[in-house]
Order: structure tokens, then C-alpha cells, then sequence
């Protein structure tokens, strides 16, 4: 993979930091935290991890609340605890990606509270200030707009009102904003994940949002409207080059967006002539029904519509979706984890899934997200794919010393790091050694995706580069059923117990049973 920049071949693991390791017995994960699991991690196989917002913050929305760009929140330890995490991760050969929040601030962050003191305050200008409201929504329920006393006008936020949302049509807030991406870029970050890229920059007449015909109760009331004026407006592409522009005056650095929007529109991201975000986060593997033809639709769809060029990149879970297993199935998570490592492009995972973590329920008084606090009931709430990692089955499951922030899993003492370790036909082991046959197969990720096609419940498809030909078969279905296959040796099976062996012809797949064969030369 020499001449591929190291984002292209990278597997990225996505670390919540409040939820991974805990330091200081406090119940909530931290930086040193991290740093005491990064052989844990290079043992994996990952490449590079992203961390979630570690800046001071109020916590309103967990760290997506900014107060301050440039600093480490003491409940994840001191800016010495980065420069160590950063020096010790690249000793080892991972790279680091920080989250970048532009949308928004925190409500408490000293240019909010400059630009909220007075009309005519210098950084007035810096927000979205308006006499009167108009009828865009925010994400987390009801209106977007609060009105503020001091001066009597309204700011918009997208978000939570503690979530002020920044005008970036404002030379000054681009300004700051790019010289805090410089302040990470020098220390050593390898790169950003961009919160909410296709929320930045808003309609400059404020227009007022159509009704969304297709909305029906029970949905969020942020879906009432379609977010024509709100969300992905043209402008937001030149500014995204120069946040581009920004992050390559620091070589081999990476780009990455947050956008949820139809893939067409997730390509413009790419920006024109592929200036734009080096990768607009595919998410389209979280939101397809799992059955054969419709996985074969989005990535047909999506490599179909991907600019000439283009790095493609998916993704498995996060931390605002429900965790993979508890949605599609703990023995279908395993043949996702086969379908997510032989796709080409950059790949994403989210902590816990290399155990088959599941979403934990919370109980009404254990609720922490201001998703669910807003809107109860409705199921946004996102602390079920947030709780702690379990690393082994002692109290707390090695997480903490502590009360966890979060609750854990019932089967921790089951499911954790150390007993799956034990087991060798666990999913833990499963994800190794996906990653390591990508890592030794540079065709899995640069070869050509070719012949995808549904045969019965199987999704199958190929990845060629010269000579070399891995035919992967992939049971979405919970019956066994038959596949056809060129002849070849099983390299991993789902399920362990093919692996190895020489197939050919027709072979019978288990219910949620994936392959990988290396075809034999003809
Ligand atoms: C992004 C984050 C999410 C956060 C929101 C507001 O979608 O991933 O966790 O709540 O932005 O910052
Ligand atoms: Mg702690």
C-alpha cells in the first residue's frame, strides 16, 4: 500500500472517551485512560482512532458544547495528558483525530457571552441574531430560536440552546475557527472529523422552511419541516475547501465530514475537483435494512456515485446510532464486520462493536442524553450505545474504580474484552482477524469491487487487482442456503469452522454465515 496516503488503508476506531477507560475512578472515561488501552488497540489492528470533543465543555450536549477550542476539560485530564497520549499513539504507530465542532458553541464559551452583552458588542456579528424568529426547528425538539433577555433579540441554534450556532459567513469566526484547527495541526493531530459539516452556513435571507408532507406524529418533531434553508446550502462548499486548504498546510493530514444527507448530495462533500472533504462520512450502512438486496443496493448506489477520483470510505456505528449488533442481530454483527472490512475505501468502527457490544437500556431516571431528556419516549436518545466498555468481569468491568456515568451491560461478565480474548471463535477474535487480512491484502482495499450481485439470501461480490481474486459470500439470512463459489480456500469464516478448508462448486452457508475465499489461479 505504499502509495497510498495512510487514511486511504486506515481502519479508524471511533473512541467516546467518557464510556472507553476511566483513570481516576471518577466513573467517567479519560484521557490516561486511553493511553493505559492503546496496546489494547494496536493489538486490534486499527490504524488510527477518532476521539469525541475533549475540550472544556459544560457537558450539555457531552462535549459537543464548546467552551473553549484549545484546551483539554479537566474531567479528561490536562493538555500534558494529549501531548502524551498524542507522542505514546504515534510511537506506535496509530494516528490521532480529534473532533472538530464549527457549528456551534457552547452557550458559555467567552465569545457567546461577548456577543450576547450588547447589540453593537464586536462579536454581535459572530451568531445568528435576529429581531424576530422564523420557523426553523432544532435538532433536539421545538424551535431553534431562544430569545435572550439582555437584548431582548433571538439566536438560532441547531442544536440545544446551550448550542449557540456560529455565523460562518463571518471573515472573523472563519478566521478563529481555522486558527484553531492550526493550534491541533501543529501539536500533531492527524486529522478532523467535522461535527455537522452540512449544517454550517444558513440561508442569508432566513427564509421560512416548508412543511415536510411526509411527516407523521411520533417521528421527531424536528421532522416537521423539510431543512431546505437550513441544512446543505451551496455556500457551504467553498467554505468547506477552505477548511481544506487549511487542514494540507500540514501534510498528510485527513478531512473528514459528519453528513447525513442521499448520496448525491453527500458527493458534492468531495467538493469540486475533489477539494472538499478528503472523506464525507458514507453512513449509509446504518440506515439500510439488513437483507441481501437492499445492502447490494447502497453499495451499488454509493460506488456508482462516487466522483472519478474519490476515496470511498463506510461506516458501521457511532455514537448517535444504535449499536450494529442490537439492530441487525449479534450473529449477524459478525458477518457485518466481513462485509464492512473487504469493502474498498476507509473504514470506521465504534467502540465495543469488536465485541458485539449491544445498546444498553437505560431506565427513565438513568437518562443522561438531552435528546431523550427533550423528546422522551420517541427513542433518540442515544445513552444506550454510549455505556462503558467492558474490559473484564470484575466490579465495573475494569471501566472504572468508580460509578460508572453510565450503566453497563448485564452480560459484562460475559461479554468483555478478557473472556472473549479466551475464546477463539469470538467476534473479538473475528475482527482481528479481518483486519489483519486486510492489512495483508492491500486488494481488499484498492482492487476492484466487481460482480456484486444476491443469490437467495447470500450477497456476494469479488475484489480483483491482477492475478489476485477474493470471492466473498455473505448469508443475510438466518436459514442456511446455498452459495456457489470458484474454487478456492476459505481465508475466514464467520463462523471458524470452514476456515481453511478448499471449496468449490456449491457450498452451504449457515444462517448468518460469511466467507472469505481466495479463488486458485486458472
Ligand atoms: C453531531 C454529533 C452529536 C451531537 C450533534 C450536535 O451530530 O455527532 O453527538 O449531539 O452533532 O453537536
Ligand atoms: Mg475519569
Amino acid at each position: 500500500m505504499q502509495d497510498l496516503t495512510w487514511w486511504q488503508h486506515a481502519v479508524v476506531y471511533e473512541v467516546y472517551p467518557r464510556s472507553f477507560q476511566d483513570s481516576d475512578g471518577d466513573g467517567i472515561g479519560d484521557l490516561r485512560g486511553i493511553l493505559h488501552r492503546l496496546d489494547y488497540l494496536v493489538g486490534l489492528g486499527v490504524s488510527a482512532i477518532w476521539i469525541s470533543p475533549i475540550y472544556p465543555s459544560p457537558m450539555a450536549d457531552f462535549g459537543y458544547d464548546v467552551a473553549d477550542y484549545c484546551g483539554i476539560d479537566p474531567i479528561f485530564g490536562t493538555m500534558e495528558d494529549f501531548d502524551r497520549l498524542l507522542a505514546e499513539a504515534h510511537s506506535r504507530g496509530l494516528k490521532i483525530i480529534l473532533d472538530f465542532v464549527p457549528n456551534h458553541t457552547s452557550d458559555q464559551h467567552p465569545w457567546f457571552l461577548e456577543s450576547q452583552s450588547s447589540k453593537d458588542n464586536p462579536k454581535r456579528d459572530w451568531y445568528l441574531w435576529r429581531q424576530e424568529p422564523n420557523n426553523w426547528l432544532s435538532n433536539f425538539g421545538g424551535s431553534g430560536w431562544e430569545k435572550d433577555e439582555t437584548t431582548e433579540q433571538y439566536y438560532y441554534h441547531s442544536f440545544l440552546k446551550q448550542q449557540p450556532d456560529l455565523n460562518w459567513r463571518n471573515p472573523d469566526v472563519q478566521a478563529a475557527m481555522f486558527d484553531v484547527l492550526r493550534f491541533w495541526l501543529r501539536r500533531g493531530v492527524d486529522g478532523f472529523r467535522v461535527d455537522v459539516m452540512w449544517l454550517m452556513i444558513k440561508d442569508d435571507q432566513f427564509r421560512d422552511n416548508p412543511a415536510n408532507p411526509g411527516y407523521h406524529p411520533g417521528q421527531p418533531s424536528s421532522q416537521r419541516l423539510l431543512p431546505i434553508f437550513n441544512a446543505d446550502r451551496p455556500e457551504i462548499h467553498p467554505l468547506v475547501a477552505k477548511m481544506r486548504a487549511v487542514v494540507s498546510e500540514f501534510s498528510s493530514r485527513v478531512l473528514i465530514g459528519e453528513i447525513y444527507l442521499p448520496v448525491q448530495q453527500l458527493m458534492s462533500y468531495y467538493g469540486i475537483d475533489l477539494q472538499g472533504a478528503d472523506l464525507p462520512f458514507n453512513f449509509l450502512l446504518l440506515q439500510c435494512a439488513w437483507t441481501a438486496e437492499a445492502v447490494k443496493q447502497v453499495i451499488f448506489d454509493y460506488y456508482s456515485a462516487l466522483p472519478s477520483g474519490a476515496w470511498a470510505n463506510w461506516v458501521l456505528g457511532n455514537h448517535d446510532q444504535p449499536r450494529i449488533a442490537t439492530r441487525i442481530g449479534t450473529r449477524q454483527a459478525r458477518v457485518a464486520a466481513m462485509l464492512l472490512f473487504t469493502l474498498p475505501g476507509t473504514l470506521t468502527m465504534y467502540y465495543g462493536e469488536e465485541l458485539g457490544m449491544e445498546n444498553v437500556p437505560i431506565a427513565p431516571e438513568e437518562v443522561q442524553d438531552p435528546a431523550e431528556k427533550n423528546e422522551p419516549g420517541l427513542g433518540l436518545g442515544r445513552d444506550p450505545e454510549r455505556t462503558p466498555m467492558p474490559w473484564d468481569d470484575s466490579v465495573s468491568a475494569g471501566f472504572t474504580t468508580g460509578q460508572p456515568w453510565l450503566p453497563l451491560g448485564d452480560d459484562y461478565e460475559r461479554i468483555n474484552v478478557v473472556a472473549l480474548e479466551k475464546d477463539p471463535a469470538s467476534i473479538l477474535h473475528l475482527y482481528r482477524s479481518l483486519i489483519d487480512l486486510r492489512r495483508r491484502h492491500p486488494t481488499l482495499v484498492t482492487g476492484r469491487l466487481e460482480s456484486l450481485a444476491v443469490e437467495n439470501s447470500v450477497l456476494r461480490y469479488q475484489r480483483t487487482s491482477g492475478e489476485q481474486r477474493f470471492a466473498i459470500r455473505l448469508n443475510l439470512g438466518a436459514d442456511p442456503v446455498m452459495a456457489s463459489v470458484e474454487q478456492g480456500t476459505v481465508l475466514i469464516s464467520t463462523q471458524r469452522e470452514k476456515t481453511g478448508q478448499m471449496v468449490e462448486g456449491l457450498v452451504e452457508l449457515r444462517g448468518a454465515e460469511g466467507l472469505v475465499v481466495a479463488v486458485n489461479h486458472r
